[in-house]
């Protein structure tokens, strides 16, 4: 017995179920970083879930973390999301958009020829993927105090868009050491001004941008996704207990509605050190919680039981079983999707894989 499969209704949102689809970067929009019919097709088959988050969708073009990333930062890529939109409502469907600057993560070649952004001037050890293959990241140039209104301008119009495009709310991408998550760590930002320092400070920045996102969405619409002990791409803080429980506290304030926290390192461990017990933060959230990381059906059934979180979202999971809700529900194995996969390569690995119904009309031949 459980609720995992029961519709719910959470912030006058009615959803299918819990399960939630955790926000997956895909890589295969065209050039101009727009969706079309390939992800509205895959965002459909997916559309069972109670709540889907669109993979990371770009604010700027300078803070794309990859080519063929579809985006939210020009006008002209609304009509795409809303073929998405719209297929993932004609199934019953709820849809959040992730939006998303990566920071020091992006590289010039996608910023027409400009440094990076970040809090603190530093340099990204490893690799950047571009079309023409890897190179080293570049130097990230830190911003001035100056322009700290224009990220939260695009921010705001990325909301915008959104709503444009149908979406029926907007996450805000504040994980994995991107540009929200390094301000608010004390390893990547260095900064001296009202934007480094103490936590009010390094939290000043997403207070800011979740302050645009509200006024364009109201809380009720407003998520926040946050990796608190994760250590994703470098994303470090010596002291994550108190800067987290600031941050929740701000969240508070805002009428921010949706919380979605991911458990330890993004894909790797439910555990990371220095740790602290995430369960503080969900009980000082007041809103709704989402779960996620390396949950399988006993634990997504466990975690219902013991309503550690309201929603449990699933990743990799949902990138080779589009029926994931069902096949939990039965009990049904799972397909494990190859990882060369994931980015780029179009409709293989992306949209076909098939339902337990197309597996069985297929064994039936
Ligand atoms: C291919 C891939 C792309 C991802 N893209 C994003 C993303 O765009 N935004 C995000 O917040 N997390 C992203 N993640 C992290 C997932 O949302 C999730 O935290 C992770 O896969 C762990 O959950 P799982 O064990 O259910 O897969 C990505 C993970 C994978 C494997």
């Amino acid at each position: 017995m459980t609720d995992l499969f029961d519709p719910c209704e959470f912030n006058g949102l009615r959803l299918q179920n819990r399960i939630a689809l955790s926000p997956l970067t895909r890589t295969r929009s065209n050039e101009a970083g727009e969706a079309g019919a390939l992800q509205a097709l895959y965002y459909a088959q997916r559309a069972s879930a109670g709540l889907l988050i669109t993979e990371a969708t770009p604010v700027a073009a300078g803070g794309r973390g990859g080519p063929n990333i579809p985006g939210l930062w020009s006008d002209d890529q609304v009509a795409g999301w809303r073929q998405v939109t719209d297929a993932v409502h004609e199934r019953g469907g709820t849809i959040f958009c992730q939006l998303w600057h990566a920071g020091r993560l992006s590289h010039s070649s996608l910023g027409g020829g400009a440094a990076p952004i970040a809090p603190s001037a530093m340099t990204q050890p490893g690799q950047f993927f571009t079309l023409a293959g890897p190179v080293p990241y570049e130097e990230a140039r830190a911003l001035r105090t100056d322009e700290m209104p224009d990220i939260v301008a695009m921010f705001a119009s990325g909301a915008r868009r959104a709503k444009a495009a149908g979406f029926d709310g907007v996450e805000l991408h504040a994980a994995h050491s991107y540009l929200i998550d390094a301000f608010l760590r004390d390893m990547t930002n260095r900064r001296t001004d009202a934007y480094g320092g103490s936590v009010e400070n390094r939290a000043r920045l997403l207070v800011e941008v979740l302050e645009a996102l509200v006024a364009v969405w109201g809380g009720a619409r407003t998520a926040v996704r946050l990796a608190p002990i994760g250590h994703a791409y470098g994303a470090w803080d010596s002291d994550p207990e108190p800067l987290f429980t600031h941050v929740v506290e701000r969240l508070n304030d805002l009428g921010v509605g949706w919380l979605d926290l991911v458990e330890g390192d993004t894909g790797i461990s439910r555990t990371a050190e220095p740790g602290f017990d995430l369960r503080k933060l969900r009980r000082l959230f007041k809103g709704v919680t989402i779960a996620n990381n390396l949950y399988d059906r006993e634990l997504a059934i466990a975690a219902r039981a013991a309503d550690s979180a309201d929603l449990i979202a699933f990743g990799r999971p949902f990138i080779g079983n589009p029926d994931l809700v069902e096949r939990l529900r039965r009990g049904a194995p799972l397909t494990v999707a190859d990882p060369r996969g994931y980015y780029g390569g179009g409709a293989r690995g992306y949209t076909d894989f098939p339902t337990l119904e197309e597996e069985a009309a297929a064994a039936a031949g």
